[in-house]
C-alpha cells in the first residue's frame, strides 16, 4: 500500500480555511481518494479536551506551547500515522507552522526550543504540502467580527496578527516547495479556483 498524503492548511483566523478544505476534500472524494479529514488543536477526544482549555483559558506561553505539542503527539499516534499508512490522505486544518506563527512570531516563544518539541514529537513526520490563506488582518478581523464570538487567540491585537501573518509568510519563502500560497482576500470562488488547480497537481 503506498503511503498518504499529508496536507495542512494554515493561515490566520478569518482567512476562510475551513470552505476551502470541504471544497478539496469533496475533490479528492471524487477521485477515490480515502480522506481522513481533521484539525489542530485536536483530532482525538483527548486532543479535544485540550483544545477546550487551550482555546478559553488564560496561561503562559510555555504551558501553552507543550499543551499544543501534548495534543499534536496524540493527533500523530492515533490518527495521522494510522491513516497514512493505509494509504488514506490526511487534510489538517492546521498543524506545526501555526505554533511558529502563533508562539514564535505572535508571542516570541523559543523558536529553537519549538524546533527541539518539533522533532521530538514529529521524527520524520513533516507534511507534503501546505497551503497558506494568506490575507490581511484588518480584513480577516472584518470577516470574524460578523460570524461567530471570538475565542482567546481571536482577542488578539491586529499587531498581534501582523506578525502572525509574516512569521507565515517566513516559513514559506523557507519551504517553497512545501508551500503553497493563496491570496485568501479573493472571493471563495476564486480561492477555490486556484487551490483546486493546484491540487490537480499533485494527484
Ligand atoms: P482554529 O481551529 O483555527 O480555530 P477556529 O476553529 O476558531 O477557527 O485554531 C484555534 C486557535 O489556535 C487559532 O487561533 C490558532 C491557534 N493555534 C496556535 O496558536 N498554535 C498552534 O500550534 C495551533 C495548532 C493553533
Amino acid at each position: 500500500m503506498t503511503r498518504g498524503r499529508f496536507i495542512t492548511f494554515e493561515g490566520i483566523d478569518g482567512a476562510g480555511k475551513s470552505t476551502q478544505i470541504d471544497r478539496l476534500q469533496a475533490l479528492l472524494v471524487e477521485r477515490g481518494i480515502e480522506v481522513v479529514r481533521t484539525r489542530e488543536p485536536g483530532g482525538t477526544p483527548l486532543a479535544e479536551k485540550i483544545r477546550a482549555l487551550l482555546l478559553a483559558d488564560d496561561m503562559c506561553t510555555m504551558s501553552e506551547t507543550l499543551l499544543f505539542f501534548a495534543a499534536r503527539a496524540e493527533h500523530i499516534a492515533r490518527v495521522i500515522e494510522p491513516a497514512l499508512a493505509r494509504g488514506a490522505w490526511v487534510l489538517s486544518d492546521r498543524f506545526t507552522d501555526a505554533t511558529y506563527a502563533y508562539q514564535v512570531g505572535g508571542k516570541a516563544f523559543d523558536g529553537a526550543a519549538v524546533e527541539a518539541l518539533e522533532r521530538m514529537v514529529q521524527g520524520q513526520l513533516n507534511p507534503d504540502r501546505t497551503v497558506l490563506f494568506d490575507i490581511e488582518p484588518l480584513v480577516a478581523a472584518e470577516r470574524l467580527a460578523k460570524a461567530r464570538a471570538a475565542d482567546r487567540f481571536e482577542r488578539e491585537s491586529v499587531d498581534f496578527f501582523r506578525r502572525v501573518r509574516e512569521a507565515y509568510l517566513d516559513r514559506a519563502r523557507r519551504n517553497p516547495e512545501r508551500f503553497f500560497i493563496v491570496d485568501a482576500a479573493q472571493s471563495p470562488e476564486d480561492v477555490s479556483r486556484a487551490l483546486l488547480t493546484e491540487a490537480q497537481g499533485w494527484l
